[in-house]
């Protein structure tokens, strides 16, 4: 089967969404040419702005007409004059569940050439990845209100644990900890205090794990967790944590690592039935869109991301690469990084190095 053509459906998006999407393309065009990949990026307008016009973040058989697609590369939705819940729940989350991206990924690496907000942390001491669940637990629909605004009111909000679910998702960890030198897996967990779903959590950790006597696995409660990310990030491999634990652990990674505008996710459904779905981890930055300033690079890593999903390792490396030799060069980073470059000069000097190779 033809595994150097993709078809890629394309969503920029709002804000900055529609300033780095194109910088993502620039560089995945370039790297195709050297390493003889092509793209069909199939482009579409969903957003807050598509959703003013037309009262849907996404046309009703929008999710068929994607489903066969090898990626979606995602820019970024979202924009004041709408609720965040409707532009979240009307689309991002939709494409996360319809196309069962279970895993949510998030490498955490200090960058040559960036600064870590940690005194004294070198690319040495940072290098990790946070494996977020990412369609059930706490981020459920089940549970509701009752005798709203009165003194009686109650909210309950169920949290969702399935052995399948919580099984596939540390199995995803080990295998992932397989490929790495460190060889290491930690949960995140809060058994002590959650005492239903976590001990369960733990439970099939610990079941899980006996599958993989060659990975080292320890367990932290997430309190303690976010503290042991900032004192001693050079402790994690491999970071394994339920949907609101990975949500938090996957903001806190990328900011000990540098700035929010670097970094990369990708949502990744690994059986392959369906597209996965690669986004920067920023939002579409409503303060500084329009001016073409925005950093660029959490989008380009993400196209690294969905390089290495698509079976082209060494593209993505080069990619990677390229972005790094870049941010040594202060000319060429964008200003939240301190340089002066706009965003589509530093998507062009990145993919200028990834063609000469
Ligand atoms: P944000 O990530 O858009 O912005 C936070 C801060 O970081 C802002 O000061 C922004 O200027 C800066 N920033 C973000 N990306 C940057 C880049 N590439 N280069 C330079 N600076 C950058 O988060 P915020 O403001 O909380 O959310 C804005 C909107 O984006 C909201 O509607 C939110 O719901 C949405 N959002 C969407 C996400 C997605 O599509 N996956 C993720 C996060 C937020
Ligand atoms: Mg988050």
């Amino acid at each position: 089967s033809p595994t150097n053509a993709f078809r890629i459906a394309t969503i920029p998006g709002d804000g900055i969404g529609k300033e780095v999407v194109p910088e993502g393309m620039r560089v995945l065009e370039a790297v195709g040419r050297r390493f003889d990949i092509s793209f069909q990026f199939d482009e579409v307008d969903w957003s807050c702005e598509t959703f003013k016009k037309t009262g849907r973040m996404m046309p009703e058989d929008g999710l068929e007409r994607f489903r066969t697609h090898d990626a979606v590369f995602l820019g970024a939705v979202g924009w004041p004059d709408v609720p965040d819940h409707v532009s979240l729940w009307g689309l991002l989350i939709p494409i996360r569940r319809a196309f069962h991206q279970y895993v949510n990924l998030r490498p955490v690496r200090l960058l040559k050439g960036t600064t870590s907000p940690l005194a004294g942390r070198g690319p040495e001491d940072i290098d990790f990845y946070v494996v977020r669940e990412n369609v059930e637990g706490e981020y459920s629909e089940a549970g509701g209100r009752l005798y709203r605004g009165t003194e009686d009111e109650i909210a309950i909000q169920e949290a969702i644990f399935t052995r399948r679910g919580v099984d596939r998702i540390l199995r995803y960890a080990f295998d992932l900890a397989r490929t790495r030198p460190k060889k290491h897996v930690t949960s995140a967990t809060k058994s002590n205090g959650i005492v239903h779903t976590m001990p369960f959590w733990d439970e099939r950790f610990k079941a899980v794990k006996a599958d993989y006597p060659e990975i080292r696995a320890d367990q932290y409660h997430i309190d303690i967790l976010t503290a042991h990310f900032v004192q001693h990030p050079d402790w994690f491999d491999v970071v394994v944590g339920s949907n609101l634990f990975g949500d938090i652990l996957s903001d806190l990674g990328p900011a000990v690592a540098g700035s929010i505008g670097i970094a990369p996710s990708a949502n990744i459904n690994p059986e392959r039935d369906f597209p996965s779905m690669f986004e920067p981890v920023h939002g579409s930055a409503p303060d500084i869109a329009g001016k073409g300033i925005a950093n660029p690079i959490g989008q380009i890593w993400s196209a690294a991301m969905m390089l290495d999903h698509l079976g082209h390792p060494q593209a993505a490396q080069a990619v990677i690469a390229a972005i790094e030799t870049v941010i040594a060069d202060a000319a060429s980073r964008t200003r939240d990084m301190g340089g002066k470059a706009n965003t589509a000069e530093c998507g062009a000097a990145i993919a200028s190095v990834v063609a000469a190779g």
